[in-house]
């Protein structure tokens, strides 16, 4: 059985909106809402979570319960892994061989949960990503902008950024956060970081251009002219 987190915990400080992006709306429909709507139209999805904070729980109930996979919500921690690490804790007696993590954040997922979910046919974890197009300086953090800094030319043949949903075997994932908990620590933007630093190597398989993570205001406006072009 695979259960899905969707993250809706976040408050979105980059964005600098009132309220946390996730709720914002893209042709009339707010940007949690094209996930849950993803994860419903997935047959091999049995169920989903969503983890939120105790403010927006009413609000975001009333929307998930239009969908029948919906199956409840679990309360948001102060950084993203404390928001998984909650969940994971919630659902671990649903004895879920597969969990996937998804960041509301992102609404063209679509395409994206059906390469995660073929790759953990093979894998006992999957993770999304993109090779990276840009040009790629390292840069020291010493010294200010305007100072000349220690800086390196690197071949960006060997990076990627990566994405959610991200999928993995539960029990691994949760040895992987119980692990990150023993030894305080707290702050990884992903999952995928865990696995890496606690299990080992990861699977990857491919991302998708459209499955943007909205994180500054413009991302807003671009979301809406990728809503209309996938329409
Ligand atoms: N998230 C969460 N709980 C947190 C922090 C983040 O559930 N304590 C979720 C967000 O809601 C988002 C996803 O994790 O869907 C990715 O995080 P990010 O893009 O960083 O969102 P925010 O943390 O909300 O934004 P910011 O970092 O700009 O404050
Ligand atoms: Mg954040």
């Amino acid at each position: 059985m695979t259960v899905v987190i969707l993250l809706a915990a976040g408050t979105g400080s980059r964005m600098e909106m009132e309220t946390p992006k996730q709720f914002a709306e893209i042709k009339g429909k707010t940007v949690m809402e094209y996930s849950m709507e993803i994860i419903q139209n997935n047959d091999e999805i049995a169920c989903f979570f969503i983890v939120v904070r105790e403010q927006y729980k009413n609000y975001v109930k009333n929307i998930a319960e239009k969908y029948s996979k919906f199956k409840g919500m679990v309360e948001g921690g102060d950084t993203r892994q404390k928001s998984v690490f909650n969940a994971l804790k919630e659902i671990k007696n649903l004895k879920a061989d597969k969990v996937l993590i998804h960041d509301s954040a992102r609404p063209f997922s679509g395409k994206v949960f059906k390469n995660v979910i073929s790759g953990l046919k093979f894998a006992n974890n999957a993770i999304p990503v993109i090779q990276v197009k840009d040009t790629l300086y390292r840069i020291e953090e010493t010294g200010s902008a305007s100072a000349e800094r220690k800086t390196e030319m690197v071949s960006r043949k060997n990076y990627y950024t990566v994405q959610t949903p991200q999928g993995f075997e539960f029990d691994l994932i949760y040895t992987a956060h119980l692990k990150a908990v023993e030894e305080n620590k707290y702050d990884f933007t992903d999952d995928g970081s865990m696995w890496i630093k606690y299990i080992g190597n990861v699977r990857t398989v491919e991302g998708s251009v459209e499955n943007i993570k909205i994180t500054y205001p413009l991302e807003l406006e671009i979301a809406e002219k990728i809503a209309e072009f996938m329409e």
